[in-house]
């Protein structure tokens, strides 16, 4: 007879709801502690790898001492973005609908490869997608997918604009080409796109990092220069990439002239909005984003300012059909094969989790307008924080419309570095240090729903505290 089924991975269903109310109330009382306590771990790293070693996972421990161990194990380990004073590189302190969303996957997992398997989770995803696309001005027929990440979305955009550049790029890869494939985007890029341009075969000297015009934008004369530079040397121009909030200081690159320039010579034009994407759903403040309509595709993720959990991006792209030119496959043993609907036909994953539910959910629940809310909301504490920084002798040296600042203190308050290093050993905040234009900058970055007044004045007092 077989036994039955392993306790420890499939306990009995009473035995699961009981476990699962006491862990749900362990992370509501976690939650209080962590925003009434340090932002940044306070765990001792030597002991915590010493802990670690005793996991031979020779002597099976029990499932609820284990729960307990991992909620401390992430109360003390991490750095808090579920803090709100943590003013961080845009990693969001969740939405509530987006966490429910999670809860609700974990518990159906539901293999999101295939149509035929989920039909009504890929139907929703397709629809989110469509619905985003068209708020950010790709046209009635654009689509996409939803990515791991940004990373991903940005790969995606060049694995596009190489296969649409030559026809025989798909079959022999960058030995197509009659020269060397280069793409274009700035020095202030996210540097996924040097990690991308090595993954597609076609090496990091393929980015070219354009120079910046001072302000922390791409210049367009550069741009211009180096696109002719190329062509007259015989390289292959594929594609440009704007940035709409450049990572470290929300930058936005003249997104009309790069559309402009990306159309006269026939390039894949690609707006990287990964993180200043979500003020499409402001009207307020979707002005600034103005070209992005012209893009081929862009990257938005979901998990930076629509507030999800992290492992949520989304690439949108004008002709979906370009995008099934590059991941269309034959196999057999898939249960469906539907060109222009199956995932796995559409992007670079296979099997995948269904993470679409989650901006669903925010958006269903809080609406374009809650969205709005949120990331108006923090534009305007990102305008407090800077006039409490220029009143004690701050100099703010970027000027972006996102919710961030690159500041530099006055010289009595030491460097960028030695202020950074005081916020984070008190634990009463998190920022970071960053470069912009050359010079060493204090990054401060509004990312949490809930930040209050309060914690603005904690912040300002953390960083003019000597
Ligand atoms: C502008 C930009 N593009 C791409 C990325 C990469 O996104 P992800 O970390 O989700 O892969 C980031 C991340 O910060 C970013 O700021």
């Amino acid at each position: 007879m077989i036994r039955g089924p392993v306790e420890a991975l499939f306990p009995p269903r009473q035995q699961r709801l009981r476990i699962d109310d006491y862990l749900t109330r362990e992370l509501a009382r976690a939650e209080e502690r962590i925003v009434a306590g340090s932002a940044t771990p306070t765990l001792d790293m030597e002991s915590f790898r010493h802990e670690l070693a005793g996991f031979d996972f020779a002597t099976p421990r029990p499932l609820p001492e284990l729960l307990d161990w991992s909620v401390g194990m992430l109360e003390h380990g991490i750095v808090h973005l579920t803090h709100p004073r943590y003013f961080g590189l845009f990693n969001p302190s969740p939405s509530f609908p987006a966490q429910c969303a999670d809860r609700i996957v974990g518990s159906f997992n539901p293999q999101v490869a295939s149509s035929a398997t989920s039909p009504a989770a890929v139907a929703l995803e397709a629809h989110v997608i469509r619905m985003v696309a068209q708020r950010a001005g790709l046209g009635a027929l654009s689509g996409g997918h939803f990515t791991c990440g940004g990373s991903e979305a940005n790969y995606t955009a060049l694995l596009c604009a190489l296969t649409r550049a030559h026809p025989k790029f798909a079959a022999d890869g960058a030995r197509a080409f009659p020269g060397a494939p280069v793409f274009y985007t700035s020095k202030e890029c996210h540097r996924s796109w040097v990690k991308i341009a090595h993954q597609a075969g076609i090496g990091r000297s393929a980015a070219r990092l354009v120079a910046t015009d001072g302000s922390g934008r791409m210049s367009a004369a550069a741009l211009t220069a180096a696109v002719a530079a190329d062509l007259a040397s015989g390289c292959v121009p594929v594609l440009i990439v704007a940035s709409a909030g450049t990572t470290n200081a929300g930058m936005i690159d003249p997104l009309v002239e790069c559309a402009e320039l990306a159309r006269r010579h026939a390039l894949w034009y690609h707006v990287d909005a990964a993180w200043g994407g979500a003020m499409i759903a402001s009207e307020k403040l979707r002005g600034v984003l103005n070209g992005l309509d012209q893009a081929d595709s862009a990257t938005i993720d979901a998990h930076k300012w629509f507030a999800t959990t992290m492992g949520c991006g989304m690439f949108l792209v004008r002709d979906p059909a370009a995008v099934t030119a590059v991941f269309q496959v034959a196999a057999s043993y898939m249960p469906s094969h539907q060109l222009s609907v199956d995932p796995y036909m559409n992007s670079a994953q296979w099997s995948r989790r269904f993470v679409g539910l989650r901006l669903f959910l925010s958006l269903a629940s809080a609406g374009w307008a809650g969205q709005a809310a949120h990331i108006e909301r923090a534009v305007e504490q990102t305008a407090r924080i800077r006039q409490g920084l220029e009143a004690s002798g701050w100099s703010i040296v970027n000027d972006s419309p996102c919710a961030v600042l690159n500041v530099v203190p006055p010289s009595a308050l030491g460097t960028p570095g030695a202020v950074v290093e005081r916020v984070l050993a008190s634990g009463r905040a998190w920022v970071s240090l960053a470069r912009f234009e050359e010079r060493d900058v204090v990054r401060i970055c509004v990312t949490h729903g809930e930040t209050s007044d309060e914690d603005l004045s904690i912040l300002l007092d953390a960083l003019t505290r000597v």
